[in-house]
């Protein structure tokens, strides 16, 4: 089954229902964007993260995602916010769409400011090449910011059991875990909590 296909012409509807733009603010809160900096939010899906974005800074955001369906729903969010549809304009922002897997990133090396994972690294494969992959396209100095639910609550472990029946990976670790993971490709980390069930973890 081609999960995303599936799920997104509902994904957005389904995502305001469990608060997760306020989860997505907080992460972009987090990052500290400054003008000028390009950010790649890898499994962008439908391009939520767009909606948080500052508007009083000049960004460029590439969203990369393997999923057709999810990237034709982001296409649309991106036309409304060049229009001032939907949650409005955003004139400083600048936006591609790629549709790529994390572990084969088609961008240069050294070329991107930070990188965000939300809601999305427990579904992909081959994420130790795709850590590789994003050490590769950082800028010295730049930044990864994975934001992901603890596997130790029970509401994880619901979507979970979910996921994996649909054929997902379901891959949620403990940050610690996932942190070592992140070690091994030459980062070092830090993580804090934002909700009971949600950490967002940042490497360099
Ligand atoms: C639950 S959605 C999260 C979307 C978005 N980050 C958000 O917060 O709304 C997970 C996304 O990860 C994408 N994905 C799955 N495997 C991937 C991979 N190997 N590399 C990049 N993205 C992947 C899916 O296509 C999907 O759009």
């Amino acid at each position: 089954m081609d999960f995303f296909k599936v799920v997104a012409p509902v994904y957005d509807t389904a995502m305001k229902i469990t608060g997760h733009n306020k989860t997505l603010k907080e992460l972009v809160e987090h990052i500290e964007l400054e003008s000028g900096q390009r950010l790649l939010d890898l499994g962008g899906g439908t391009g939520q993260l767009l909606d948080e974005l500052p508007w009083d800074k000049e960004l460029e955001v590439i969203i990369v995602d393997p999923s057709q369906a999810m990237l034709s729903k982001a296409r649309k969010r991106v036309v409304d916010l060049e229009n001032g549809a939907g949650t409005g304009s955003n004139p400083g922002l600048k936006a591609d769409l790629v549709e790529a897997t994390g572990d084969a990133l088609p961008l240069e090396d050294n070329s991107i400011d930070h990188v965000t994972i939300a809601d999305a690294l427990h579904h992909f494969n081959n994420i130790e090449e795709t850590l590789a992959e994003i050490r590769r396209v950082l800028k010295p100095g730049g930044r990864l910011h994975i934001m992901e639910f603890d596997p130790g609550t029970f509401f994880t472990k619901f979507i979970a059991a979910a996921e994996g029946l649909a054929g997902e990976p379901a891959n949620f670790y403990k940050p610690e875990v996932l942190g070592a993971m992140v070690e091994e490709a030459d980062f070092s980390y830090s993580y804090k909590y934002i909700t009971g069930s949600i950490y967002i973890l940042t490497a360099e």
